[in-house]
């Protein structure tokens, strides 16, 4: 089922539910401390400074409830240092940090990506998977928490690549990525290009990665299979196909766009389909600011493609004040905040009861269409090297959509290569 929703319709339905009647005020627990065996003493011996990407909900959530956790720990209050919007900008600076030993980061907030890397450097701390009642969590962004054996994080928020379609210019959202290419030919030749193709992100940065691994698996392919392993080679057509598709279907000139960006595009009417995650439906229909009135609808990538995102907080190694890092951690990922965060922000939970919940079921119809994606939700590789895959990868699909160059022929030895750590060739640099 996909959510219908004309954008001057709603937004009065959805700020009357967020500010006259609140969240909906079904869920009447609050997550029980577990991961703090007595956290009436938490130390309280200065800030606890969380390290995180832009918050991209609306209102800025994760602001709120740091306000919230302040208001009821005066002694252990926090604070968010945020950083750049764009994942990889992100990642080099908490990096740096880390790597500084300056120790004074107690929390990080990891895109799902980092987790194994951050573990396997020992700039996080594992938690005590015996403390957690784990199965209110999603199963997938609780899987990306887990390293080695060991559980390192609790999933903040998660993510998955959806498609928002001009629900004015089509009736259906298309269900093949076949259907996507014939959508976009279509609507190229009936406005004389006026409305241009699938406005993805296609910057040179994460976020390029996870649209090629989405048109590629859309194709039938794979890059790396369940395990972990290199598997590009055994899928060489239908990589290729997929990557195709994406240069045909992509805006013309495949421009160099990230999440911001391409919702600009959508947004002015110049995109029949846009790539992106889900707190981009809330951005689109509530916060309208100088965007003229754009029609739109949102499913599931087609066949289900698209990738698993998310961020994870994990307690960083240097901290001295651990017990209040883990409470907060178990306050931030609490059914009670995934709920603010999910109806008041659009960040979609990580628990489970928020997407249960009848009234919340009722209120936002979008729900079971992002339940169907996260549920089809695509991982990628939670391996220590995973950035440095993930730059050979993506440099071989920008040189495929930008100079029509073939993939190297040796591509599954560089991505081996890569995920095992080794340096990338020069050229490839
Ligand atoms: C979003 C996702 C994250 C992904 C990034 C790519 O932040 O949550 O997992 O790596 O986008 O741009």
């Amino acid at each position: 089922m996909m959510a219908r929703f004309r954008h001057w319709e709603r937004p009065l339905a959805w700020w009357a539910a967020g500010i006259v009647v609140g969240v909906a005020a079904v869920l009447l627990t609050t997550a029980v401390t577990a991961l703090v065996d007595d956290p009436g003493r938490l130390e309280d011996n200065g800030e606890i400074v969380i390290l995180s990407g832009r918050d991209d909900s609306l209102g800025g959530q994760r602001q709120e409830l740091v306000n919230q956790w302040n208001e009821l720990h005066p002694d252990s209050r926090a604070r968010i240092v945020e950083l750049s919007a764009l994942a990889d900008a992100q990642r080099s600076e908490m990096l740096a940090r880390a790597q500084s030993g300056r120790g004074d980061i107690d929390v990080y907030n990891l895109d799902v990506t980092w987790t194994a890397e951050f573990a396997d450097a020992g700039y996080i701390q594992s938690l005590d998977e015996s403390r957690i009642p784990e199965d209110g969590f999603l199963s997938g962004p609780l899987a990306t928490c887990r390293y080695n054996g060991k559980l390192w994080a609790l999933p903040f928020n998660t993510d998955v690549g959806l498609l928002y379609y001009r629900s004015d210019l089509l009736d259906l959202p298309p269900q093949t990525w076949k259907d996507l290419e014939d959508d976009v030919a279509e609507q190229r030749a009936r406005s004389g290009n006026d409305v241009d193709g699938y406005a993805g992100q296609f910057a040179d940065y994460e976020g390029l990665t996870v649209n090629a691994l989405e048109a590629i698996g859309g194709a039938g392919g794979s890059v790396v299979d369940e395990s972990g392993d290199v598997v590009i080679d055994d899928h060489r057509v239908a990589v290729t196909e997929g990557l195709d598709r994406l240069r045909k279907i992509a805006p013309t000139g495949v421009p160099a766009l990230d999440e911001d960006s391409s919702t600009q595009l959508f947004r002015s009417g110049k995109a029949l389909f846009m790539r992106n995650w889900p707190v981009k439906f809330k951005t689109l229909t509530e916060d309208l600011e100088g965007a003229p009135p754009v029609t739109f609808d949102v499913a599931p990538l087609p066949s289900d493609s698209g990738v698993l995102g998310g961020q994870n907080l994990a307690v960083a190694a240097g901290t001295d004040r651990p017990r209040a890092a883990r409470a907060l951690i178990e306050f931030l990922t609490s059914e009670r905040s995934q709920q603010i965060l999910f109806e008041r922000g659009g960040l979609p939970a990580t628990r489970k009861v928020v997407y249960s919940d009848p009234v919340v079921r009722e209120r936002y119809e979008y729900v079971p269409t992002l339940e169907r994606a996260l549920e089809h939700a695509k991982p990628r590789p939670a391996q220590p090297h995973y950035a440095r895959f993930s730059q050979v990868f993506r440099s071989a699909v920008d040189g495929f959509l930008r100079q029509s160059a073939p993939l190297p022929d040796d591509i599954q030895d560089q991505l081996v290569g890569a995920l095992k750590g080794r340096l990338a060739p020069a050229s490839d640099d």
